[in-house]
């Protein structure tokens, strides 16, 4: 690990001290750390210089509201190679909260995602995309000799970079 000084004025330090706090970051150099992760991860996908990722769509939608549960449902069915898993919370008698886990080309899920998260009636639409490094030796090598337990990771066998 490679040690580097920065300068910082005195407000942003104390905003940040008190950010660190909040947070529970016991030394600067972890925070830093994290702060810089999240910006360059954010660079990566907004320029698409990550083509595969693994995305994690929230909202939340009513289900009383007209044909919106079924367009949802269908559009889900209608992107299944995407899809790794739904997690569907009854919050009361009206919302449901729903959290998709997505993966495949950035592209395909972020279109996805913005697809549901443009449905009237949904709300509170957040996707979380991580880029990812898809293991496609498998699906590239037809004379690759595949291990039965190694041929079921295939499909969801990925690597989130640093
Ligand atoms: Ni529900």
């Amino acid at each position: 690990m490679e040690r580097v000084t920065i300068s910082l004025d005195e407000d942003l330090l104390e905003a940040f001290d008190a950010f660190n706090r909040r947070r529970g970051y016991e030394n600067r150099s972890e925070a830093i750390r994290d702060l810089l992760r999240q910006r360059l991860e954010e660079d990566r996908v907004e320029h698409d210089a990550a083509p595969y990722g693994i995305g994690c769509l929230s909202y939340v939608y009513n289900h009383h509201q007209r044909e919106l549960a079924r367009r949802l449902t269908q559009s889900q069915h209608a992107h299944h190679d995407l899809m790794l898993s739904t997690l569907h919370v009854h919050l009361d008698h009206e919302n449901c909260l729903e959290v998709v886990l997505v993966r495949g080309e950035t592209a395909a899920v972020r279109r996805f995602s913005e697809a549901t998260i443009a449905e009237t009636g949904v709300r509170h639409g957040h996707l979380h995309l991580i880029s990812a490094d898809l293991d496609q030796s498998h699906h590239h090598h037809s004379d690759h000799v595949q291990h039965p337990a190694e041929d079921a990771a295939a499909h969801v066998h990925v690597t989130p970079k640093t």
